[in-house]
């Protein structure tokens, strides 16, 4: 019955014929809302597609699993696809387009462009990772550029990559409103990544601990100082042998800088980066959100 229901959805492969499909939307004065992706989509990808579909009269979302963003080239290789799943789940959430082009097509020569967030960029996972918000920026700005739409949906799961995309809009004065969208959860609390998918059964469960520690600090913030609280989180989560925590900070939402106290701060963000045997897992819990 549903199927009925079901709008058209189409899919594409190069800018001219997205660019051609949205120019006629644009003519029909239709609102356009855009969700970019790597793919591999799960219920926290998805809850941005419906949010853009049910706020915007076209849903663009584009596939492409980003090499230049990828400082690790096993990550890369052992990124998952899932293109026919990942289409019918699209189809299902009430995505208008999906744009899904090749590595040719988004980068036709090398993009040699430099970005320099600052001091946002200096810290957490750009100081882990190197050159990887270059290349989200890279990335993202094309698919901008591409598609220019009103409104774009990113995680709060990836809380830098946001506050990187919400500067990248303001300085290259993209007309675009950035919309950021809670994490959503497995039901042991695990942040939903494409990344779980690569954990063993035992290094899943053991990966519950991560989101089960960063709720609990949220308990223990009134009794501990910064400090404090950040040496509790990562005691706890490595001393079960499969986690090792890469970092862990507590940061000014905004600026993403350590705060010492938390006084220093009234929007504060707890980060972390944890290696669950090969995989790496990142998560975050807002203090001032209850
Ligand atoms: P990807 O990891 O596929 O994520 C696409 C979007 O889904 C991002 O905005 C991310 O924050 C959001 N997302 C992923 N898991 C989520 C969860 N559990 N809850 C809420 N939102 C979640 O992030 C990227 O791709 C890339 O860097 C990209 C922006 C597409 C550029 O290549």
């Amino acid at each position: 019955m549903y199927r009925f229901l079901l709008k058209n959805m189409k899919t594409i492969s190069t800018i001219k014929e997205i660019q051609e499909n949205l120019r006629t939307c644009r003519k029909e004065n239709k609102t356009i809302g855009f969700v970019p992706t790597m793919g591999a989509l799960h219920q926290g990808h998805l809850e941005l597609v419906k949010r853009c579909a049910a706020e915007n009269n076209i849903c663009v979302v584009s596939i492409f699993v980003n090499p230049t963003q990828f400082n690790d080239k096993n990550d890369l290789l052992k990124y998952p696809h899932t293109p026919d799943a990942d289409c019918d789940l699209l189809k299902r959430a009430g995505c208008t387009y999906v744009f899904i082009p090749s590595v040719e097509e988004m980068y036709p020569e090398p993009d040699t462009r430099q970005f320099n967030f600052g001091p946002l960029e200096k810290v957490m996972e750009g100081a882990f990772r190197p050159g990887h918000f270059n290349g989200v920026a890279q990335i993202v700005s094309k698919l901008f550029d591409a598609i220019m739409p009103d409104k774009a949906y990113f995680g709060e799961k990836d809380f830098q990559q946001l506050t990187i995309i919400r500067e990248m809009t303001r300085r290259m004065n993209y007309r675009i409103e950035i919309i950021p969208c809670p994490i959503v959860r497995e039901t042991d609390g695990l942040a939903m990544s494409s990344r779980n998918m690569r954990l063993n059964n035992k290094e899943r469960q053991e990966a519950a601990l991560i989101s089960g520690t960063l709720f609990e600090s949220r308990k223990l913030k009134g009794q501990t100082t910064v400090e404090e609280l950040k040496e509790w989180v990562i005691e706890t989560i490595n001393e079960s042998p499969g986690l090792e925590v890469e970092y862990f900070d507590i940061v000014d939402g905004n600026t993403l800088q350590s705060i010492s106290s938390w006084e220093d701060s009234s929007f504060r963000v707890g980060c972390i980066a944890v290696f669950c045997g090969e995989v790496r897992l990142i998560d975050n819990v807002q203090y001032d959100r209850l």
